[in-house]
């Protein structure tokens, strides 16, 4: 069953290996065919793209102006880049969605999971995934490339992988170990997607 108007994300600490796996689920569901969107937050369309180096840049925001422009640009994410590729038929996979708001914004930085969840959802263009992916690792890798982690530290780094696993729980998300070699883990990815597929028809 060929995945199609469907919409996956994958979620995780930095560093936990999202953007490869994206990379190599999205090639090898192109190559048996599948028509594939892969987009990323926060960015996935101009606008985002353009607040994602200026939110990036900020060393504190205040935790609700975080949240509101995370908001901001996933509603723009959604109505101009994975609401159109789902209408077409395509299966959608984003590098982090309104999970990291989840975690970050809300686990992490204190404000409630459910206020994060109706902020996001006060638009209808915000949709809610079929599929969250979540890997998951024990502790850092090598932090030499891993921006926030150098910039947050250690204590925020385990603070986001312990919120992530909390939700996972909760929202049923496919946990992935991300200590599994590429191979394995891209297996699972696509093994799962296939199954989502065939219950989905
Ligand atoms: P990345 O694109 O390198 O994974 O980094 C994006 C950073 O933005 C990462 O530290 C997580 C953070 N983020 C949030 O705090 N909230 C969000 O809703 C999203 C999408 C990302």
């Amino acid at each position: 069953m060929i995945p199609r108007s469907s919409f996956v994300v994958f979620e995780g600490v930095d560093g936990s290996g999202k953007s490869t796996q994206l990379e190599r689920v999205t090639q090898l569901l192109r190559k048996e065919g599948v028509l594939v969107t892969a987009t990323r937050e926060p960015g996935g369309c101009g606008f985002a793209e353009s607040l994602r180096s200026l939110i990036l840049d900020q060393d504190e925001l205040d935790p609700w102006a975080e949240a509101m422009v995370m908001g901001a640009s996933r509603i723009e994410h959604c109505r101009t880049t994975i609401r159109p590729a789902l209408a077409r038929g395509e299966m959608v996979i984003s590098d982090r969605y309104l999970g990291s708001s989840l975690v970050y914004q809300g686990m992490v930085n204190g404000i409630d999971v459910e206020e994060i969840y109706r902020l996001n959802h006060l638009s209808a263009e915000v949709i809610d995934p079929d599929l969250v992916v979540l890997l998951d690792l024990e502790s850092p890798r090598k932090i030499s490339d891993q921006s926030t982690f150098e910039k947050r530290g250690e204590a925020f780094w385990f603070a986001v992988r312990d919120g992530y696993r909390e939700l996972a729980e909760r929202f049923g998300w496919f946990i992935i170990d991300a200590e599994m070699g590429l191979e394995d883990i891209t297996e699972a990815i696509i093994g799962r997607i296939f199954e989502k597929a065939g219950s989905k028809s």
